[in-house]
């Protein structure tokens, strides 16, 4: 893919400031989308927005988790950088625990972001998509929504549901012209898997068939594919890319 085959659209990504979402807002931008990064820093998503190749691309400031505010900020994106026609939810945390000790604040926290967070934007989005006939939904769930992981009941439950939301908009809007598909990523290195130990990515490579973690690149390529024209005929699918994890 070495066109330009998103030229004129609006791309809108939500925790774009940083690891997978900017390297998607990189890829969104360089087919040629003007792109919405949201982010829950105003400031870093405006300065990520101003260094993407391009023009037309702007930064916003809002918590994913606040339908309210979301509402408020899908309207300033519409006003200030055009209809959205491309939604990335991929805002996304983890407050891992294990299942006993597992606090109320950290099972809430993190099924508003994910999951309530990707409900919130496609509500506000999908309005004009179904007008326009026009729109593509794509959801960064996770393997371990698929699969399930100790330690992560809260994340891998919200990663769950939003392969649930990803099927129910699908089936519901592709008679509008709007298609919605989901990434499962494997372990990918950002700050988010920075986390972890040496031993604990020694072990982590041991169950992955590729041998090794993926890197940003790797998903943004394939969100590029599946938010494009050459995808067109494809919608309610959760395509992992996860170096051969879960087949
Ligand atoms: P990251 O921690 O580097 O970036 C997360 C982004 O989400 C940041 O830009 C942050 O500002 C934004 N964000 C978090 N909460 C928000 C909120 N309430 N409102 C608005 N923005 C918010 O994470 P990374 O690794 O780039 O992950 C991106 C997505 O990919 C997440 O949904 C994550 O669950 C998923 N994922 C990551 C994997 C990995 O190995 N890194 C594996 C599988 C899934």
């Amino acid at each position: 893919m070495n066109g330009r085959e998103l030229n004129g659209k609006v791309a809108l990504v939500t925790g774009g400031s940083r690891g997978i979402g900017l390297a998607i807002s990189e890829s969104l931008a360089s087919a040629g989308c003007r792109v919405a990064i949201v982010a829950r820093n105003g400031q870093r998503a405006s300065e990520a927005a101003e260094a993407l190749p391009g023009e037309g691309h702007a930064g916003f400031g809002c918590d994913v988790a606040d339908s309210g505010a979301v509402q408020q900020m899908t309207t300033e994106v519409e006003a200030a950088v055009g209809p959205v026609d491309i939604l990335v939810n991929n805002a996304g945390i983890t407050r891992d625990n294990i299942l006993i000790r597992m606090k109320d604040e950290e099972f809430d926290e993190v099924i508003a972001t994910n999951l309530k967070g990707a409900f919130n934007l496609t509500r506000a989005v999908a309005r004009g998509m179904m007008k326009r006939r026009d729109g593509a939904i794509l959801n960064i769930t996770s393997v371990v929504g698929l699969t399930g992981n100790a330690g992560q009941a809260n994340y891998a439950a919200s990663k769950a549901g939003m392969v649930g939301l990803t099927k129910s908009v699908a089936k519901e809007l592709a008679g509008r012209g709007v298609r919605c598909n989901a990434i499962a990523p494997g372990f990918i290195r950002t700050d988010m898997t920075d986390e972890l130990s040496d031993s604990q990515v020694e072990a982590l490579k041991g169950i992955i068939p590729m041998g090794a973690l993926g890197e940003p690149a790797d998903i943004s390529g394939v969100a590029r594919f599946l938010v494009g024209p050459f995808a067109r005929y494809i919608t309610g699918q959760v395509l992992a890319v996860d170096g051969g994890m879960v087949m």
